[in-house]
């Protein structure tokens, strides 16, 4: 958006100049120089090479939707969707994409089979691998704790539907106790890596393991690394 903005006065500008020697000006004109504008900006300020596509249609995208005369509702609809999908991604940088079930029962298979595990899923998104995991370990104690409100609506209502033992919580894993757990799954992001592993060293007791899906900790090498299946992304593995 500060992008879109900063190309505002630049378009302007170049808007002037081609009216006052008599080029045709119209709104296509206007969303087409404000595109280029914007795409230039995003390639000088280094931004990743999708931005550049989406900073060119964003302004006749704009023009699409009003000739559409969308009623407004529709965009306050879709704002608060996105908003509640992806909640403060724009913080954390670990948007939502899910695991499946080969790395759920890889990381089944870690467990202890003869004690009771206390096992969490930071960012458990739509709660697909706690809902796993209590169904196949009915004796562990598996939780899963998600900062975006949608998700976590849904893998709540889905816990609560299927009459599932998991227990999903909203919140930060920030603030969570890594203490309480014996296992903590986490599938975010590389940055949020290390942050995550300066709170596992510090809080994770011994005995427990950190399993992190795709993402390793640059500090530490992992103690193991598996594969749920053939060439699939690593799972990695730090006893502690
Ligand atoms: C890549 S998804 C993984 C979803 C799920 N664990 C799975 O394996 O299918 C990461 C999730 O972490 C959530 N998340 C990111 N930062 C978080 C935080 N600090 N506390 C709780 N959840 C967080 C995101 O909203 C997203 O849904």
């Amino acid at each position: 958006m500060l992008i879109q903005c900063g190309a505002v006065p630049l378009t302007l500008a170049i808007i002037y100049v081609m009216a006052s020697f008599r080029f045709p000006v119209d709104y296509l004109s206007v969303a087409v120089v404000q595109g280029v504008l914007a795409a230039g900006l995003t390639w000088k300020l280094g931004l990743a090479r999708w931005w550049r596509a989406i900073q060119l249609l964003f302004p006749l995208a704009v023009l699409t939707a009003l000739a559409l005369q969308l009623p407004s509702w529709l965009f306050g609809l879709g704002f608060l969707l996105l908003l509640g999908w992806y909640w403060s991604t724009f913080r954390t940088q670990v948007p939502y994409y899910p695991s499946g079930p080969a790395v759920w029962d890889a990381v089944r298979q870690l467990l202890p089979a003869d004690k009771p595990a206390r096992v969490i899923d930071i960012g458990s998104g739509l709660g697909g691998f706690v809902l796993y995991l209590s169904r196949a370990r009915p004796d562990a104690e598996v939780s899963g704790i998600e900062l975006a409100p949608l998700p976590f609506l849904y893998s709540w209502l889905r816990a609560r539907l299927s009459g599932s033992r998991a227990r999903f919580v909203r919140g930060d894993y920030e603030k969570l106790d890594f203490s309480r757990y014996d296992l903590v799954f986490a599938y975010l992001s590389p940055a949020a890596m290390p942050a995550l592993w300066r709170k596992t060293r510090a809080e994770m007791c011994p005995g427990s393991m950190l399993v992190s899906y795709e993402f390793i900790v640059e500090e530490r090498p992992a103690d193991r690394i598996l594969h749920a299946t053939e060439g699939d992304v690593p799972l990695y593995i730090w006893y502690f």
